[in-house]
């Protein structure tokens, strides 16, 4: 049976699939357009997104509101979603565990969205979605493709906080995200 939002959302609101399920307050699935030609993917939930239940609520997420309204985006426009939808305890990283029990919501999402573009915000998602030898620092902004999908991964909001000469790369490379988008939609069928 085809999947649906509806149903795939209240499944992923249960899960109990890995570790995370025990500290969790919420899951968060994620947030914006069905319809989204693009999807943007980050790590995990942090403290905000977990008493929320909703991605990227905290100073990154206000961050990365800014950098899409660079490009004229905004979050009704693409579709924000994480690797791991539970948070992990004190924001380590989430384990090869959590992420290989938990990608498989990322994957229906995927499939349910049939997005154009994939942005990987930081390493952590670019490693599970682009590449697993992906190297953040070398190859941020670079465009590959996979099964018709073009994706690419920035730096992570958070990593842009604490490290404000990342600024002008990532500004490059959401001018390139930008270029692209208007790209696929000059050779998108009528
Ligand atoms: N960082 C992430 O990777 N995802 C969120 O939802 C919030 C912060
Ligand atoms: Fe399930 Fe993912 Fe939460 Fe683990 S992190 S319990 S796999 S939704």
């Amino acid at each position: 049976m085809a999947d649906s939002w509806e149903a795939l959302r209240s499944e992923c609101l249960q899960c109990r699939a890995c570790g995370l399920a025990q500290t969790r307050r919420h899951v968060v699935f994620g947030v914006g357009a069905q319809d989204a030609k693009i999807l943007l993917v980050g790590e995990g939930p942090g403290q905000h997104e977990d008493e929320q239940g909703v991605p990227f609520v905290g100073r990154a997420g206000q961050l990365l509101d800014d950098m899409l309204e660079i490009i004229g985006l905004d979050r009704t426009s693409v579709y924000i979603a994480n690797i791991v939808k539970c948070r992990p305890p004190d924001n380590r990283d989430p384990l090869n565990v959590e992420k290989d029990a938990c990608v498989g919501w990322l994957r229906r999402q995927t499939a349910l969205l049939q997005p154009k573009i994939i942005v990987c915000l930081g390493r952590i998602a670019a490693k599970i979605i682009i590449k697993e030898d992906f190297r953040i620092t070398a190859e941020h902004g670079r465009w590959f493709e996979r099964g018709g999908v073009q994706m690419t991964a920035i730096y992570h909001p958070s990593a842009l906080l604490r490290d404000v000469s990342k600024r002008p790369e990532t500004f490059e490379d959401l001018k390139s995200i930008q270029a692209k988008i208007r790209e696929l939609s000059a050779h998108a069928a009528p």
